[in-house]
Formats: structure tokens, sequence, C-alpha cells
């Protein structure tokens, strides 16, 4: 094991290292002004929106967020760890990389690949051989596998007997503890046998390809139905993904990776020309998992059982992505109808239909929202109320980014409100007036504005947040004269505001959203200013998507970057 790499090192490579250099060459850059620009690699466009600066060393894409220095890119394109990345970077520039020496130099895991290897080739060899092979060769016969999958995934068969691989691999007592140490035989009362008998093999391979462990599943319905490798120094269920190996090796680059539970969904996929699915070890996804895959992709769809466990575990999935949910990562969920798993839907629906499903499965913002609406009463302003509580702590989990402020409008859209951070003064005169019944449904932002103000006049002498004049609405200037009004006549009331305008239409609605049932009533305040924030947010949204439309057509002036970097900036919510 290699130990860190220096800071210092670090700092020198960024400073030594051309960013216009490192990109250019791999993606086409033109020179405009004092940056590059180029078509954005980490989304589709047609039109450049992706920019190098030389200057600051440092690219960063208006359309879809992606920013960083040379080393973020060589991570995110050619999908790197950070130690790969400096690796690359420093070579390139005819560098070494030191490592600081490690506090104790790790053990030499060599034998162990070795011995692990050679057992996957005795597995593999048991398959094609031994005198029992038919009836494994049989089962995977009878479950859809082809000769050239199995040869893919390095499908083997251990037959029955208790120390077929002990007498193959452990010659000697350096042997036998080898195959010890990689999990392969157990002892028990001074006895020695194989772990793995009568079972089909499966071989999990690390991302470079070395075998670690292995899975082997019975060929009837014995129990347990599947037996693994135990933990080993090489083998950690938490960080190693069945299939992922098998997945590059189709593609190094995949569109999306499928998380799937089982290893025969993963094979039976592969069988059906889906070779992008993984699966965990039996065990939950784990934040290794997710590094790992992200690495690989920059889409995961976790498939789920479509029961109350499926979705359960769906959600701790969810929880466990959160924090790794930086700009250009996606994750999606789909959940599987009852009692099938994606080896048995394949089967029943054909690859076409379920990719189809794959490209509409819910994303993480929906999956997120809708389960937690489904927790509260939507229609009511506690319930509401309630769905921002307890969304922050999940929304806090976001890193810093597009995705992240974009989750945030989107609550503030689902509650229509701001959700309870800084306290609002309250304007004197305003009583608190007995709680209404609730309205069903949700009234429009602006007309719930314009109504507040109606029935609390008062309100208009608050300290109003701008940002949503310039909304295209013809209740913004509605709202905007009703204020003036309410400002040049600070004792008017409800009645003297809706008789203040001359046309009766507009007298009529007014009277109208006088007596409408708002559903609140004792923070009429934080009401009024909250459904203003959202106004101008809408604000911000359109003029930020403008901004973007108008991107796609011609470069943007300093100005106008400028100003689309502001709003991409969260609003205090
Ligand atoms: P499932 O029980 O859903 O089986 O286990 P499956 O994948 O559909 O298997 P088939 O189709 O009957 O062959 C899903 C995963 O859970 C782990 C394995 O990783 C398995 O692939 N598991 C299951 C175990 O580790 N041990 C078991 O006894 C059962
Ligand atoms: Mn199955």
């Amino acid at each position: 094991m290699p130990g860190a790499i220096p800071q210092h090192f670090i700092d020198e490579l960024l400073a030594r290292a051309d960013i216009v250099e490192v990109i250019g060459r791999r993606v086409p850059l033109k020179k405009a002004g004092r940056e590059f620009h180029a078509c954005c690699p980490f989304h589709t466009e047609k039109t450049p929106s992706f920019t190098v600066s030389p200057a600051k060393q440092f690219y960063h894409c208006f359309g879809c967020g992606a920013h960083g220095t040379a080393l973020g890119f060589l991570m995110e394109y050619d999908r790197l760890s950070f130690p790969e990345a400096v690796e690359e970077l420093a070579s390139s520039l005819g560098l070494e990389v030191p490592h600081e020496a490690a506090f104790e130099q790790g053990p030499d895991h060599r034998p162990l690949y070795d011995i692990l290897d050679q057992a996957a080739r005795h597995f593999a060899l048991q398959l094609r051989q031994h005198p029992d092979a038919p009836q494994a060769i049989d089962y995977l016969r009878g479950r859809g596998v082809s000769g050239e999958v199995a040869a893919t995934f390095r499908l083997g068969y251990a037959p029955p007997g208790w120390d077929n691989l002990l007498r193959a691999l452990g010659t000697d007592d350096g042997r036998v503890r080898l195959l010890r140490d990689a999990g392969l035989i157990t002892e028990q009362d001074g006895k020695r046998y194989d772990r793995l008998r009568e079972r089909i093999i499966f071989p999990i391979r690390d991302t470079r390809g070395r075998v670690v462990g292995f899975g082997g599943r019975v060929l009837g319905d014995r129990k347990p139905k599947y037996l693994n490798s135990p933990e080993t120094p090489v083998f950690h269920k938490g960080r190693e993904l069945y299939g992922l190996y098998e997945a590059r090796q189709a593609d190094a680059h995949p569109q999306r990776l499928l998380v799937v539970e089982g290893y025969m969904d993963v094979v039976a996929l592969a069988q059906f020309g889906i070779s992008n699915a993984v699966a965990t070890l039996g065990t939950a996804t784990t934040p290794d998992h997710l590094e790992k895959l992200y690495r690989a992709t920059p889409e995961v769809v976790f498939c789920f059982d479509g029961d109350r466990a499926g979705r359960d575990a769906a959600w701790k999935a969810l929880n466990t992505a959160l924090p790794l949910m930086r700009d250009g990562r996606q994750a999606r969920f789909l959940f599987l109808p009852e009692g099938e798993d994606p080896d048995s839907l394949v089967r029943r629906i054909g690859a076409e239909a379920l990719q189809a499903e794959i490209t509409v499965a819910q994303p993480l913002s929906e999956f997120l929202f809708d389960k937690l609406a489904a927790q509260v009463d939507m229609h009511s302003l506690d319930g509401r109320a309630r769905m921002a509580e307890l969304a922050r702590p999940l929304l806090e989990q976001l890193p810093t980014g597009m995705f992240r402020e974009m989750m945030q409008q989107a609550l503030y859209e689902h509650v229509g409100l701001k959700p309870p951070a800084g306290r609002v003064e309250r304007p004197t005169g305003l009583t608190a007036r007995p709680r209404v019944k609730r309205p069903q449904g949700t009234i429009p932002p602006i007309r719930r504005a314009v109504a507040l103000l109606v029935q609390t006049p008062s309100l208009a002498i608050l300290d109003i947040p701008a940002g949503w004049e310039g909304l295209d609405s013809p209740g913004i200037p509605l709202l905007q004269q009703l204020i003036q009004t309410v400002r040049a006549n600070p004792e008017i009331h409800s009645a003297g505001l809706v008789e203040h305008w001359p046309e009766p239409e507009t007298r009529k609605s007014l009277a109208k959203l006088a007596v409408l049932d708002l559903g609140i009533l004792d923070d009429a305040a934080e009401q009024f200013l909250g459904t203003l924030r959202t106004l101008a947010n809408e604000q911000r949204r359109s003029e930020r998507d403008a901004l973007l439309t108008k991107s796609r057509n011609s470069p943007l002036s300093e100005e106008e970057k400028q100003r689309l970097r502001e709003l991409y900036r969260p609003l205090d919510l």
C-alpha cells in the first residue's frame, strides 16, 4: 500500500500543469478572448457553455454547473480516483509522485490474489470436466445462462465432496494457510474442509479484475441458498460490487449502472444484453459502493422490489446517496412489480421493455418528495410546514452545488412557504384570528399574496422582499398597486381597499379574495413574505432559464455570465 501523497506535491502539480493543455488533449477547445470554449463533455449540448480559464486554471460549465481544477477534470472525465488522477497528471509532466512513508508497510497480498485466481480456475474447470458437471450445466441452462455468459463471469462449479479444492490446491502447509486466509476452507474440530461444496460458483472480482471472493448457489432448494466468502484481507462486502468489473469490460464509460440484489440478476441481465448491472453482496449499498459506481458512471439506477421491504431499502439507499450527490451525478429508483426480481422480469417482458422502464425510473428528487409528502397532510399548512421540516435535514446532507439548490427550490415549491428559519416581526395591529378550516388544494402564490394583502392590508407596511416585480403575470401590477395604496393610506381596511378600485371587474375579484379561506391565521406576516419570496424565486428561475436558452444560441456577455452566476447562488431559504 503506497503512503499518502504529500500536499506540497499536489500544489506543485497544479502550479505546473496547464489546465488548457490537460483538457485540450481530451476535448477540442476554441480560444475566445482570454478563455477557451467547448461543448461541455459532461452534458449534451449543441452550443458551447463550457469554459476553461488559463488565468484561473479552472473550468466551468454554465449549462450543467460542472467545474473544477485540472485534477478534478481528470477525475470526472477519465473517471479516475484522486490518486489515479495525480498519477496521470504527474506522468504527463514527467514527474514522479512521492509517497509519504506509510505508517506501516501493508502486507503483500499477492499470494492471496494468486490462490484466489487458482481457485476460480479450478471451479471453472470442474464445470467442464467433473463427472457431476452435467447437473450444474443443466441448472445454468435451465436458468437461461449461455456458455458465453458463463465464461464472461468465469462461472464455475464446486462438486460434492468435502475437500476437492483442499486436495487440488492445498499441496503444502503454506498453501493450506493461504486457502484459509482467502476464506476458501474452514476449520472445525481440528478438521479442514472446503467452504463451497455442491454449488454454482460466482467469482467476485475487484475493479482491476482480480478475484477477491466467491459466491456459491445451491443447485436445488437447500439452505442457505447462497454462501459468500467471509471478509478477508482482500474482500470487503461493503466495498465490492458483483459484476462491476464485467460491466466496465463491456463498456468502460457506461451511461448508467444498475444496482440489483442478486448474482443471478446480474448474470441474467447480461444474458439479455443488459450488461451494466452490478449487485451488492447481500448488504445494503454503502458510501464506498456509491463512490465506486460514480467513478464509473454519472447515473446509478437502484432496482428494488416494489414491496414494503424494497421501498424501505430504497429509502436507505437514498439516505446513503444524499451526501454523495455532487453536481453531475444522478440517482434513480426503479421499483419492480411485486414478486419479481430483474432476472424474472427481463425474462417476462424482455430487454427492451425493461430498458424503457429503466429510463423512466423515478429520479431521486421525486422519490424523496413523494415519500415525505406521503407522511404529512399536504392540504394543510401545518402539514406542509412539517414536510419542510422533514426535508431540511435531508437536503442539508447534499453537497453544495446546483443540485442542492434545485432541491431547495423544489421543496419551496412543494410546500409553498418559507421554512421556519428567521423570525419575522409582526406589524402592530395584527391580531390573531381564530383558526379556520383549511382549503383543499393549493392557491397559486400570486393569488395568495393578493388575497393575504386584501385580508390584512397592514401587511403592506412590512419590509417587503424585492425581485418578484418582473414576473410576467397580470397579478403583479395589481399587487404593486395594492401595496402602494395601503402605504398611501395606512389606516385602510379590507373593504376600503377593495372599494379603492374603480373597475367593477377588479373590485369583484378583490372582494372574492377578501373572503377567500386561506387556512392560516396567526402568521399572516410570515405567510405573506414567504409567498413573495416564492415569487422572487420564480422570477430568478425564469431569468435563469432565459439566459441559459440564450447561451445556447450565442455566447453570453460578461455581465450576463455574472448575472447567471448570481442566479445560481442560492437564496436564503
Ligand atoms: P435472493 O434470495 O433474492 O435470491 O437473494 P436471488 O438473487 O433471486 O437468487 P435466485 O434467483 O434464486 O438464484 C439476493 C442476494 O442476497 C444474497 C445473495 O447475494 C443473493 O444474490 N443472499 C441470498 C445470500 O447471501 N445468502 C442467501 O442465503 C440468500
Ligand atoms: Mn432470483
